[in-house]
């Protein structure tokens, strides 16, 4: 998704525009602009590619007051120059930044073109639309683009924005005029800050962080003005809205690798944290506290994407065997084509970032059809969780990396939470199991941190890594509670080594998957519990007899694991219920080391981007 930010009152606006573009770099992009209000005139510099083409365009440009910057991930049209933002009006008068998908831009581009014949679109985005919409505004306003106040354009803006359909977060400069910027927020996200001289706006708090403290996270249908003294912020309606900052959720630390080579390797070794953070104040030995359910649902509904999915995956079997009420898991797009059914549920949404389009979508449409929403997120000023009815906190801090690590760490002891709660309201789980998970769950960020450090560990983690060598096809097999960290490895891997790696239940091979395993597949058998682990190493035999190379990640108990694979690897002991977990986190650090043995750029994998705030 693309990312704006926008700066007014700082005599280092152009400085401080391009340190927020490298911000947001891990947002995902293939192109990126600024545009700057010099004097009378626009300065406008894009650029395809890394922001490292940008740069040199940039580096001699005036200091500026006031300036709107973009990194582009396309959408419409390609990464190109012309499609770079900002965008100007034809008369160069105006100029925008915008992150979202304009969804009337067909309808929008007939009215221009009935309005002016000889109109020229410079570029094939939908955003350019909005800086011929707003120039045309002013035309017919009769406003001095020199003289008028400020707020003189505040009308035009809104007619503007009330002509726009979809999503858009918006940063708006007009020609000349340094003292000014107009923003819009709809179904895209925007924070704002102000600090009495300078204002700030942004995408996200990544490129404010070390700016200021205190932002504003605009709602739904906000818009306005910000100016060098202080901001206006409307409403839908059109009303002006008072709002009380909030602190920064981030601290400039979590910007910044901290000497880690890569956000995705520091955010892997920051998990023990995020499991003492996550628990904190809500794991007792006598009962679960700070998690409120709305109400006594006799069925589940989770939905999410990707990770999050994976996560909810894990949930959907923690909840079940804990509290015996039935589940039903659904990747978040899929979940609005379902047709209601069944007693009243609650639908619980996974989202580490909360801006998830398809997972706000479903949310909404489980409001539509009168189900409570529950919201396990890390963000917790983000959209979704402002919209579900109650909401856990995962506190997992930032999370850079575009291959989500810790958040799923976090994802997944949120659903424990849950599961553990509804047990205990229904009676299927006491305080004995409780006081027996939370001594495990105690001692579990130091068996993170042993097995994170643990010489012997890298060492085979480094042999599994020799069998990928030019491979492009890998499976993770699992079974039970290890089979969503079979999804979650193969997605690891192949969001950031590009290997084509597939997660699969064991018991689903013999019905197709095996007829993909020839001489030297790599296969990474993550273990199970009980009799499933029994049925998990029968299926690495057959790996084995069709020649694949056998990985198995287990623990250190496990008696049967060095006769049933070319090379085990084994972890600390912890509860069933948390022992996942750990055997994940070893996928996370294979898939990393694979993935940089190939040059490939962890952190901002080709093609994604951090959060699909688009569906
Ligand atoms: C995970 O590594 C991916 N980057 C992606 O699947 C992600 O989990 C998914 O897009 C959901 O994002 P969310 O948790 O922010 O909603």
């Amino acid at each position: 998704m693309c990312g704006i930010f926008g700066m007014i009152g700082d005599s280092n606006t152009t400085k401080l525009l391009m340190q927020g573009l490298k911000r947001m770099e891990y947002r995902g992009y293939d192109s990126s602009g600024i545009c700057i209000v010099d004097n009378n005139e626009f300065i406008r510099r894009r650029a395809v590619g890394e922001l490292s083409n940008l740069e040199p365009l940039v580096v001699n440009l005036p200091n500026a007051e006031c300036g709107i910057a973009h990194t582009r991930w396309a959408t419409h049209g390609p990464p190109t120059e012309d499609n770079a933002h900002p965008h100007m009006s034809p008369k160069l008068d105006v100029a925008v930044v915008h992150n979202g998908i304009i969804e009337n831009e067909v309808e929008l581009r007939k009215e221009l073109s009935s309005i002016d014949k000889n109109i020229i679109f410079k570029s094939d985005t939908d955003s350019e639309i909005i800086a011929h919409l707003l120039s045309n505004e002013i035309k017919n306003s009769g406003l001095d683009l020199k003289k008028s106040k400020d707020e003189e354009f505040i009308s035009c803006w809104k007619k503007v924005i009330d002509k726009l359909e979809g999503s858009f977060a918006l940063a708006v400069i007009l020609k000349g005029r340094n003292d000014f910027i107009l923003f819009a927020r709809k179904f895209a996200p925007l924070v704002i800050s102000h600090d009495g001289n300078k204002g700030i706006l942004a995408s996200d708090v990544s490129c404010i962080v070390g700016i200021t403290d205190k932002v504003h996270y605009l709602e739904e249908g906000d818009w306005g003005l910000i100016n060098k003294n202080g901001l206006k912020i409307f409403n839908i309606d059109g009303d002006l809205v008072e709002k009380e900052p909030k602190k920064l959720e981030w601290t400039l630390g979590d910007a910044e690798l901290g000497g880690y080579p890569t956000f995705m390797l520091k955010e892997i070794y920051e998990q023990p944290r995020v499991v003492r953070d996550c628990l904190r104040g809500r794991l007792s030995r006598e009962k679960i506290k700070g998690v409120s359910i709305p109400f006594n649902p006799r069925l589940l509904r989770i939905v999410g994407c990707g990770t999050a999915y994976n996560a909810g995956l894990l949930a959907r079997y923690y909840i079940e065997q804990l509290s015996k009420i039935p589940v039903i898991l659904d990747h978040a797009h899929e979940f609005r084509y379902g047709a209601p059914s069944g007693p009243k549920s609650l639908v619980i949404g996974i989202s580490q970032s909360g801006e998830t389009a398809d997972t706000l979508a479903a949310i909404q449409a489980a409001h539509e059809r009168g189900y409570p929403t529950l919201g396990i997120v890390n963000v917790e000023s983000s959209t979704i969780a402002r919209n579900v009815d109650t909401m856990i906190g995962i506190r997992a801090g930032p999370e850079i990396g575009v291959a989500s690590t810790k958040a799923f760490t976090g994802q997944v002891l949120g659903g424990l939470l849950v599961a553990m709660k509804l047990g205990q309201d229904s009676k299927n789980f006491h305080r004995e199991d409780l006081s027996y998970f939370d001594r495990h769950a105690r001692m579990l960020p130091t068996s993170i941190e042993r097995m994170l450090n643990d010489q012997n560990i890298k060492t085979k983690l480094w042999e599994a890594q020799q069998y990928f060598v030019d491979k492009n096809h890998a499976f993770f097999l699992g079974r039970n509670t290890s089979y969503p960290i079979a999804l979650e490895g193969a997605l690891k891997l192949k969001e950031i080594s590009y290997i084509h790696a597939e997660g699969y239940a064991g018991g689903e091979l013999k019905h197709g998957p095996l007829a993909l395993v020839e001489e030297g597949t790599p296969i990474v058998v993550i273990a199970s519990e009980g009799s499933s682990h029994k049925k998990l190493l029968g299926n690495a035999r057959e790996v084995a007899a069709r020649g694949a190379k056998v990985i198995l990640i287990t623990h250190q108990e496990d008696e049967l694991a060095d006769s049933h694979a070319d090379l085990v690897i084994k972890v600390p002991r912890t509860h069933d219920l948390l022992q996942p977990l750990l055997y994940n986190i070893i996928c996370q650090l294979l898939s990393l080391n694979i993935a940089e043995e190939r040059g490939c750029n962890v952190d901002r994998p080709r093609n994604l981007a951090k959060s699909v705030t688009v569906e």
